[in-house]
Order: C-alpha cells, then sequence, then structure tokens
C-alpha cells in the first residue's frame, strides 16, 4: 500500500450469505469494531439486505456496497436490479465483474463494461474484479488476460470517471480456496494492472487508482500481502462474514 498516494479500502463481499436479520447482527458487530479505521470500509451484502445494511451502518464509518446491477436504467430484465435503483436507495459501491458472475451467469467482459458504464452513469463507484484461472496461469498468460479483462472493462471511462473505480485483482484460483496468491504473485500482477491503466490514463491517474487483492485473505495473512507496494487493500470473501477476522484485516490496512 501507499496511502501517500491513494485510498486503502477494505471490502467484505458477502456473497449469497446471509438474511436481513443475520445481515444486522453481522453488521452490528463489525460497527464497533472498525470504528477508528484509518481505511475504507465497506460491506457488499445481498439486495435484500441492503436496507437493513444501510440502516444498521448510518452515521459510522462502514459503507453500503452490492454486489451486482443490470445496465440498463430500467425495463423488462426480470430478476435484475439496476444502478438507478441502488443508487436511489443511498448505495454508494457495486461490485462488478466477479469470477463468480463470469463463471456462473455468463459474464464475459463486455457485459462487464456495460454495467461499469451503467453504474458510472448512476453516480455508484465500481468495484471492478478481474483474474485468471488456473490454467491461464499455468499457460504463462496471466498478464495478457488481466490486461484485456481491464481494457474491455474500462472501454468507453474517463479518466474523471477513472476516480470511482476501484479494481479487485482476485485469481480465480484463489478464491474461497484457501490457496491465497503469495504476497509477490499479488503484487505483480497488482503492478501490471497499474502499468495498464498508466497506458490508459497516464501515470498519475495509475498511481492514485486503488487496487485491491482478493482471494482467500484472512486475518493471517493481510499484513503481508497489504505490505506490498501495489496492493492497496482488499475484497473479502469468507472471512468478512465473522466480524473479528474481517476487523483483524481492516486494522492490517489501517497500519
Ligand atoms: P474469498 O472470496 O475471500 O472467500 O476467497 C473473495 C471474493 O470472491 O471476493
Amino acid at each position: 500500500m501507499n496511502k501517500q498516494k491513494r485510498r486503502a479500502i477494505i471490502a467484505g463481499n458477502w456473497k449469497m450469505n446471509k438474511t436481513p436479520a443475520e445481515a444486522k447482527e453481522l453488521l452490528n458487530a463489525v460497527t464497533p469494531l472498525v470504528k477508528d479505521a484509518d481505511c475504507e470500509v465497506i460491506a457488499c451484502v445481498p439486495f435484500v439486505d441492503l436496507s437493513v445494511a444501510l440502516e444498521a451502518t448510518a452515521g459510522t464509518n462502514v459503507k453500503i456496497g452490492a454486489e451486482n446491477c443490470h445496465w440498463a436504467e430500467s425495463g423488462a430484465f426480470t430478476g435484475e436490479i439496476s444502478a438507478k435503483m441502488l443508487k436511489a436507495m443511498g448505495i454508494e459501491y457495486v461490485i462488478i465483474g466477479h469470477s463468480e458472475r463470469r463463471q456462473y451467469f455468463g459474464e464475459t467482459d463486455v457485459t462487464v463494461n456495460k454495467r461499469v458504464r451503467a453504474a458510472l452513469d448512476a453516480g455508484l463507484t465500481v468495484i471492478l474484479c478481474v483474474g485468471e484461472l488456473k490454467e491461464e496461469r499455468e499457460q504463462g498468460i496471466t498478464a495478457e488476460l488481466v490486461a484485456l479483462q481491464t481494457k474491455v472493462a474500462l472501454g468507453g471511462v474517463s479518466a474523471e470517471e477513472l476516480k470511482r473505480i476501484v479494481i479487485a485483482y482476485e485469481p480465480v484460483w484463489a478464491i474461497g480456496t484457501g490457496l491465497t496468491a503469495t504476497a509477490d504473485q499479488a503484487d505483480e500482477v497488482c503492478g501490471i494492472i497499474r502499468n495498464v491503466l498508466a497506458d490508459l490514463y497516464g501515470a498519475e491517474a495509475a498511481e492514485a487508482t486503488t487496487i485491491q487483492y482478493g482471494g482467500s485473505m484472512n486475518d493471517g495473512n493481510a499484513d503481508e500481502l497489504l505490505s506490498k507496494e501495489h496492493v492497496d487493500g482488499g475484497l473479502i470473501g469468507g472471512a468478512s462474514l465473522v466480524a473479528e477476522k474481517f476487523a483483524a484485516i481492516v486494522k492490517a490496512a489501517s497500519k
């Protein structure tokens, strides 16, 4: 992390976990533990938990995000939620392009780009996920692949809008598997992404962009991962569901 240059951000990605009552309970446990954080703290929660999450975090330093949004403002898209709807209810952040969306719900770089555009147009800040599969790492194409994902996702995004983009580098083989990328591997790919941003937007904009690591980040490995120059925070799945573990990661990012 380089806090002189950019914001450190720890975001929880709850995935499909927690009923509204459970969400309230978890956030009530998290908020006092992270109140002195010297980093941004976000909880990205299921759509049905957003209202209760906003209530539970009102007046605290914890911000709330959604886990996806559709690219249209409204219309015949049964089961979808628009960026405009999220913004209207007071949501600030949205995760876009998570590998589980790509893997299980047909998300492509092109639809990721459409969702990014819609989220920015609605005034949201985007946590954009990119990352390679195990086979792609083994083939030695991680750098090319992550660069391509980043470039396509950011098509039509201006330098001014880049200020509302956070990038999460999440190697797919490390998500939910307990297999964390080494701190050097995380740093290397976050650095590659920063170079892509420098090509697209110039060095200054690239240096100012927060790039998180995600994939089995926990209270035991956060310190080392966050000690790296290009790792500016974390997108936390499993460990964000346990208040003490999430708080410990926030503490590591606050140093
Ligand atoms: P994990 O998930 O921390 O459970 O590996 C990270 C993510 O999918 O964002």
